[in-house]
């Protein structure tokens, strides 16, 4: 049976309009007004905005870290993004293995049989030779078009600049995206060796370590490397002022530059980590100050940063105390790891689900942003860059029907009970909320309903994806 949403508010990234839309199969066939109704499934969707579906580009499910794993999967965080709204993810695959495939291979192995969202995945190159540059050309044949390199973590995951500069030249030939992580890996390093040896052991120090200015510095090492490559690139997390300026910078002399920044560093600053369980608030890189909160605002509402995605990666705070997750008690170790050592906590905050009601409440409900620019931001400009363009992050006659019916006018005190990530805690506790997804389709089938859950692991497709585009 086909189904109909009647009577909705449309918004797209440039309009907002009242129409019915007729889905058949998994797909959006007609757009429309007074559709006929009959023989149909009706949602009735008076009061409400139809918004596509969100486009979270930047998770990490199950990922190893810190002798943890991060607590979402990637069924509990694909559940989590689909209450929240969002029904498309890219996780991020680790260079653990050789060749490249068998990385891919592997991580498609834990992601499908769990998936309950669609899903596509980013490429880490975090070691480079002369085998790994050729294996490159198997990315975009499997639909990543996108990979990721890192200017910290020495010594795991960083490239020296001229194995970026190689990343890039490679990533140009064959079409793709060039994500990077912007921090001075030297620098952090040296500055932790210092603070250890002065006894300065916590979770402020994680900030206080990584300084501002190395991602300033990175980002404009980046654009240049990207402008004597031609390569296209995209900073990843942005959380400091001078990065917007970067940016706007490499964008005024004609760079192939973009990039993305997450609620938490439009909410959060240093101050955050020094509360007494301040390690809830460590994530690479930190929380800054508000002055880089207000200028990453200005930076999403002109439009010098194209996405707002969530660099999900969630812990428990506690991990030696279990909680209830479908009917069953789960415990994985988490910040407590680094209790007295903030080098030890593991790096990573929840968001995937918190990403769309917080954003609308703080971000449209204030003012910052229009309704259009909100669906840009988190659903049609990542779906642009990444690839996914129109299939996702559009309501078009085509388009997959992936959909969340908001209800504007909903009020919710948010916290962790609310949020469906697995884990302890909540950055939004107690935050009040307006605005909030009802009901979320995935491919014309309803996953959530209001409260209810109806998404199943195995459920969601990989999404081969098309080169990335320039926005
Ligand atoms: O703290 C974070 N963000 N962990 C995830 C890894 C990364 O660099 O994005
Ligand atoms: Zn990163
Ligand atoms: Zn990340």
């Amino acid at each position: 049976m086909a189904t109909i949403i009647k009577n909705g508010l449309i918004i797209t990234d440039s309009e907002s309009y009242q129409a019915d839309i007729l889905i058949e199969g998994e797909k959006i066939s007609l757009i429309g007004k007074d559709l006929n109704t009959s023989g149909q499934h009706v949602i009735d969707a008076t009061g409400k905005y139809v918004l596509p579906g969100g486009v979270d580009v930047h998770v990490h499910l199950d990922l190893p870290m810190f002798g943890t794993v991060s607590s979402d999967d990637h069924y509990t965080g694909m559940k989590a993004a689909a209450f929240g709204g969002t029904t498309s993810v890219i996780d991020f695959i680790p260079q653990d293995l050789s060749p490249l495939r068998a990385n891919i291979e592997a991580w498609q192995a834990k992601a499908a049989p769990k998936a309950a969202v669609d899903y596509g995945f980013h490429m880490n190159i975090t070691r480079l030779n002369e085998q790994v540059k050729k294996e490159m050309a198997v990315l975009p044949e499997e639909g990543i078009t996108s990979v990721k390199v890192f200017t910290a973590y020495n010594g795991r995951l960083r490239l020296q600049d001229g194995e970026i500069f190689q990343v890039m030249r490679v990533a140009r030939e064959l079409g793709i995206l060039t994500m990077m992580h912007a921090e001075n890996g030297d620098v952090i390093d040296l500055l932790i060796a210092e603070a250890l040896a002065q006894g300065k052991h916590s979770p402020e120090w994680h900030a206080r370590t990584r300084p501002s200015w190395g991602a300033v510095e990175s980002v404009l090492r980046g654009e240049a490397l990207a402008a004597q490559t031609d390569a296209m690139l995209y900073i990843v997390h942005m959380n400091v002022a001078g990065e917007v300026d970067q940016l706007e910078y490499g964008r005024s002399k004609g760079l192939h530059v973009m990039g993305e920044t997450c609620p938490q560093y439009l909410f959060f600053t240093e101050e955050d980590l020094k509360r007494p369980d301040g390690s809830k608030w460590i994530c690479s890189p930190p929380m800054r100050a508000i002055e880089d909160n207000q200028r990453l605002w200005e930076g999403i509402s002109k439009g010098s940063i194209q996405v707002v995605s969530t660099d999900h990666c969630p812990f428990y705070f506690n991990g030696a105390q279990p909680i209830e997750y479908e009917g069953k008690m789960v415990a994985i170790p988490g910040k407590e790891l680094g209790k007295g050592d903030f080098t030890q906590i593991p790096n990573g905050l929840p968001g995937v689900g918190d990403r769309m009601p917080v954003m609308w409440s703080y971000g449209v409900n204030t003012g910052k942003l229009s309704m259009q620019q909100f669906v840009a931001l988190h659903c049609t400009n990542p779906a642009k860059v990444f690839g996914l363009y129109p299939r996702k992050g559009a309501i078009l006659p085509g388009s997959d029907a992936d959909i969340a019916i908001w209800d504007p006018q909903k009020e919710v005190r948010y916290g962790v009970k609310v949020a469906q990530h697995r884990t302890d805690y909540n950055l939004y506790e107690d935050w009040m909320l307006k605005g909030f997804p009802e009901t979320v389709l995935l491919r014309g089938e309803v996953i959530v309903n209001g409260k209810e859950w109806l998404g199943k692991p195995g459920k969601g497709q990989y999404l081969k994806r098309s080169l990335p585009k320039m926005l």
